[in-house]
């Protein structure tokens, strides 16, 4: 079962925008950020929620979306996140925050998916912009940004072929493809 979330949970980046999040789902989500591991149990991570149209259109703009995918400028209208958590590090609690919210992030990833959600966690980020945006208060680090939805698109995962060459993309009937190292090629021991 944790193999067949962990294949669904795949990185989405068009949704039904029209299909909405509540509010109590996403702090579910947080709950099983705030039931992960964290280093020395510090538990210095934070979250902002947003599952508003309004909210959301302000966090939309400082979000870069799929560099390889060159000419594409992220979703469209119609087509973009429904909600988001933002990660941030609290700097009164830590002075870094490891690997914490990379684990965060994928315990919501699998919680969304589970809930038949979609995703994609977002570290290019216009940080000041965001900040500004939402007035968030220096003391918090800007780690992740977590955007989420009803998917609209077709992921596959495929293998890395001879060239070595990792870089997703979309076909010509929008589905995008995932190539993943093979197993044998990243035991090296
Ligand atoms: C730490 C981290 C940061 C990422 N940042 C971005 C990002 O800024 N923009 C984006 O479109 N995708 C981002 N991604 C998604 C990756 O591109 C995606 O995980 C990768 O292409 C593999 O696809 P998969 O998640 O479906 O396996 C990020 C993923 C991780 C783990």
């Amino acid at each position: 079962m944790l193999r067949d979330l962990i294949l669904k949970n795949r990185s989405y980046r068009r949704f039904y925008q029209e299909v909405d999040i509540k509010r109590d789902n996403l702090r579910e989500l947080v709950d099983l950020a705030r039931l992960s591991p964290s280093a020395r149990n510090a538990q210095p991570l934070k979250y902002i929620l947003s599952c508003e149209p309004k909210r959301n259109s302000l966090i939309f703009p400082h979000l870069a979306w799929a560099q390889y995918l060159t000419g594409w400028g992220g979703p469209c209208e119609g087509e973009r996140p429904s909600g988001y958590i933002i990660i941030l590090g609290d700097t009164k609690i830590s002075g870094s925050f490891g690997c914490d919210h990379g684990i965060a992030a994928q315990s919501i990833m699998l919680g969304a998916t589970e809930k038949g959600l979609g995703g994609c966690i977002i570290a290019s980020i216009d940080r000041d912009g965001l900040r500004k945006a939402l007035g968030i208060p220096e003391r918090y680090e800007i780690l992740l940004v977590l955007a989420l939805g009803k998917p609209k698109e077709t992921v596959v995962i495929e293998t890395v072929g001879a060239s070595g060459d990792t870089k997703y993309w979309r076909d010509s009937d929008g589905v995008h493809h995932v190539p993943k190292r093979q197993l044998d090629d990243i035991i090296v021991g």
